[in-house]
């Protein structure tokens, strides 16, 4: 009996949440949520998303918008790290301004476009971010380009 308690308080000990434990490199609570969807517009984004907080590493609100000959093809937003999100954030300015992948401008029809952001300084920055111009997003790169990590 007393090994049994024991080991219960042991596998306890090793699976305790960490969640709401303070982080140790600044001593405080620090919590973001993102809008979090997989949708075609930003209609559907809007009904079928939600909010949700962000764990562990995952701590910034990540947005990629893809179109194809000018057409919305795909939204998703949700957290992420913020290493892997800039990373591929990084790939919208790549290269040759012809070769860029990120192509917001509403005329730009030739190839598809990928476009990402990385954002956090409020729960619905990556939702506030696409809705502009009717949710498509910022139609300049240099918006796509901008660093909004606060
Ligand atoms: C958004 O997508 C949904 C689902 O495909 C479609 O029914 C709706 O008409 C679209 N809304 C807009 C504004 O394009
Ligand atoms: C947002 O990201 C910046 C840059 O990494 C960081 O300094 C800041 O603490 C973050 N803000 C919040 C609210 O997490």
């Amino acid at each position: 009996m007393k090994i049994f308690s024991l080991v219960v308080v042991i596998i306890q000990g090793q699976y305790a949440p960490t969640a709401s434990v303070p982080d140790t490199t600044t001593g405080e609570f620090r919590e973001v949520s993102c809008w979090h969807c997989d949708a075609v517009n930003m209609t559907q984004c809007d009904m079928i998303g939600e909010m949700k907080p962000c764990l562990g590493e995952n701590d910034v609100c990540m947005i990629e918008v893809r179109k194809r000959e000018g057409e919305l093809e795909q939204i998703c937003m949700g957290c992420k790290s913020r290493r892997a999100c800039l990373d591929n954030k990084k790939q919208n300015a790549r290269g040759r301004w012809r070769n860029h992948q990120c192509r917001p401008e509403p005329w730009w029809k030739k190839a598809p476009s990928v476009c990402r952001q990385c954002c956090n300084d409020s729960d619905n920055c990556a939702r506030d971010f696409v809705l502009l111009n009717d949710g498509f997003g910022p139609f300049d790169q240099s918006e796509w380009n901008e660093d909004l990590l606060l």
